[in-house]
């Protein structure tokens, strides 16, 4: 069996920097499923078209390069507030869904990480990862983010933004953001990223 790791988890929460340490740690391929989801709204918008334009977003999808997404520009707030938007259509997800699991089921195994990879894309994962912090903490991790980066942020808007995400993820119809029912649940609240990592790696190791 091919080893697949399903981490989900809401906005800012950390899962993606896991996802990196893990899959650098077992050798495995990693795909950061937001970043698709980011890449159909980016192109949307450089087209011109609306958000909610289903036939043109299922397009992007289908023709997407898992392998050309440039992180750095799909990294903008605004592309990750549209893509929240293009994430509620069922047909782009069931476009995106058919891509990552391709992905997940190509030697030598990989690590996903995003909302709905337990539940929806790969059920059958190997390990699975909830993981969590409280909408403070990660408003405060994403402030700190942006100051160390050099830019100038608003905790308390970001704070707004993070909770407003955590609605539209956790309440839409079509895979909403939830812990799968075999999930090991991490909240990362008072951890470091080290221990964060290694929290996740026991987990993982006893799978
Ligand atoms: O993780 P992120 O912030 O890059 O994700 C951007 C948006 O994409 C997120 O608000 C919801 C959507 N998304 C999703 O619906 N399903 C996924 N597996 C990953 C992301």
């Amino acid at each position: 069996m091919i080893p697949v790791i399903a981490i989900d988890g809401p906005a800012a929460s950390g899962k993606g920097t896991l996802a990196r340490r893990i899959a650098a740690h077992y050798g495995l391929r990693h795909l950061d499923t937001g970043l698709t989801y980011r890449a159909v709204a980016h192109a949307l918008v450089a087209t011109g078209k609306p958000l909610d334009d289903e036939a043109e977003a299922v397009a992007a999808a289908e023709r997407l390069d898992l392998s050309a997404m440039d992180r750095t520009v799909l990294a903008a707030h605004a592309v990750g507030e549209a893509a929240s938007k293009v994430a509620v259509m069922p047909a782009v997800r069931r476009a995106l869904v058919e891509r990552q699991r391709r992905f997940a089921e190509t030697p030598p195994g990989a690590v996903l990480d995003g909302r709905d990879i337990g539940t929806v894309v790969c059920p059958d994962a190997t390990a699975k990862l909830y993981v969590t912090a409280s909408p403070e903490v990660r408003a405060k991790r994403r402030y700190h983010e942006i100051l160390a980066g050099g830019g100038v942020a608003d905790e308390a808007a970001i704070l707004a933004d993070i909770q407003k995400r955590d609605a539209r993820d956790m309440g839409r119809a079509d895979s909403p953001l939830r812990p799968a029912i075999d999930a090991h649940l991490l909240d990362t609240s008072d951890m470091t990223i080290e221990t964060a990592f290694q929290a996740a790696r026991a987990k993982i190791d006893r799978a």
